[in-house]
């Protein structure tokens, strides 16, 4: 660019953005060219190029060291120096903003595919913790107090069921959105160039194009619903964390952490902390920021290409590497874990009123009322208010056991864990071949042109 200062040229640039992006905008490039030669667009003695599109897979950092703008730019530059004029054609109906949205769209579906495997691990390691503490009583709580009589196996499968909802969110988001096709689309109403949109698509791997090329190259609502469902996902896992952080205290000692996660004080020898737990709940904090940089870089610019989304880029990927590295450190910790049993007579209130209902044949609000009273009476100690009314402490294991679908009854989450792992296997296999069906494509893009 111009006469620019080094200042001034740093501040514009975007060269040291994501190595993925890099290697995104080399295979888009890739695609580009060949197609250009595929249809004869371009003269048969620019076939070389390709051979030095492919050598610059290797070459990043030679490549980005020169003083460009962006990456496309050194790119072109370092693929003339080498491969002479013909490279000159690379720019023949392909705009930067065609192809860094192409190569973004790439690079968050590599990056999006690793997380959804991790979600899948995550999952998997909640189910078998589940099984393990299948019978282990806990409280459940609701204002932070003891609530009800629960299984730690129930606690487990209400994780699970979150990061499954994000699970499904982001491979409907994946697939339906972000994996469209923006090449070809030139920097925002196409161009004279006669490219075949349908076999740009095909030859990235992506499952169809993303039609209108004003919305191909000047949207990014694709970054937006990956981000904004990772930034959702991160909020659960952060609860998650806080109650983990919590119930592994000396005070409510409900769970105890593997060792590989909790380290100590420099000057308290007795503290246990939950370290891991306290970053992944900080790391929400990190990604919803990227979220709202995210948006709010989006937000106010004119339809089109602007190089605000230049700033957007990196919103993008960091926190889906965000959540990535979470769910795993997650899921390591579940495989660890172990709830201890503790059962809280307090939290047979609810089932003693309900019973008093049913034997006294008084309306609950009545049945409430009276044994409050009595709670009251006798300073709050459930046992001795049970006793002077008069009625039977139920077992815990039999107030579980007469439980609904969805509560803590031993024998429904049994069959319960059994369907979650059906459809988990499922999602692994629907996964593992859509990523096969990616890493073939992009096999077979970097064969073609060999050997012309
Ligand atoms: N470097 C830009 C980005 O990462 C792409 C270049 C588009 N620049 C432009 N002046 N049209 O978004």
């Amino acid at each position: 660019m111009g006469d620019q200062p080094d200042w001034l040229a740093e501040f514009t640039s975007s060269l040291d953005s994501d190595k993925a992006l890099f290697r995104a905008v080399v295979l888009t490039a890739y695609a580009h060219f060949f197609h250009l030669l595929e249809r004869e667009i371009v003269p048969k003695n620019a076939y070389h190029v390709l051979t030095w599109l492919r050598e610059a897979l290797k070459r990043e950092g030679e490549i980005l060291s020169g003083e460009y703008e962006d990456v496309h730019e050194a790119l072109e530059a370092w693929l003339l120096e080498k491969a002479g004029k013909n490279a000159g054609w690379l720019a023949y109906g392909k705009s930067r903003n065609d192809q860094v949205a192409t190569a973004l769209r790439l690079v968050l579906r590599w990056k999006l595919i690793g997380l959804l495997w991790e979600l899948n691990r995550l999952r998997g390691s909640l189910l078998d913790s589940a099984e393990r503490h299948l019978n282990v009583k806990i409280p459940l709580f609701t204002h932070l107090q003891p609530a009800q009589p629960s299984l730690a196996s129930h606690y487990l499968l209400y994780v699970e069921g979150e990061v499954f909802h994000h699970y499904r969110t982001i491979w409907h988001v994946l697939r339906e959105v972000v994996d469209l096709c923006p090449l070809g689309s030139g920097p925002v109403a196409g161009s004279s160039v006669p490219l075949n949109r349908g076999r740009l698509a095909e030859l990235l791997g992506f499952s169809g194009v993303e039609s209108n090329t004003l919305l191909a190259t000047g949207s990014r609502t694709f970054a937006s619903l990956s981000v904004g469902t990772v930034a959702s996902l991160m909020v659960v896992l952060s609860r998650v964390a806080e109650d983990l952080v919590i119930w592994s205290t000396p005070q409510f000692s409900l769970v105890e952490l593997p060792q590989e996660h909790i380290s100590t004080s420099s000057i308290m020898p007795q503290k246990r902390n939950a370290v891991t737990l306290e970053l992944i709940r900080a790391k929400a904090g990190t990604v919803i920021g990227s979220l709202i940089s995210l948006l709010t870089v989006t937000k106010g610019i004119p339809s089109g290409y602007n190089l605000d989304l230049q700033e957007a880029n990196l919103h993008m990927l960091i926190p889906v590497e965000e959540a990535t590295s979470s769910a795993r450190v997650l899921a390591d910790l579940m495989k660890g874990i172990k709830f201890k049993e503790i059962v809280v007579p307090d939290t047979l209130a609810q089932d003693i009123a309900e019973r008093l209902a049913r034997e006294r044949e008084i309306t609950y609000r009545e049945a409430h009322s009276l044994l409050a009273s009595t709670l009251r009476e006798v300073g709050w100690d459930l046992l001795k208010a049970a006793d002077k009314l008069g009625v039977d402490v139920p077992d815990v294991e039999d107030v579980l056991r007469e439980r609904g679908r969805g509560a803590p009854n031993p024998e429904l989450l049994t069959k319960e864990i059994e369907s979650r792992r059906r459809l988990l296997r499922d999602d692994i296999e629907r996964l593992a071949s859509y990523e096969e069906e990616k890493v073939e494509a992009e096999r077979s893009l970097l064969s073609m042109g060999v050997g012309d």
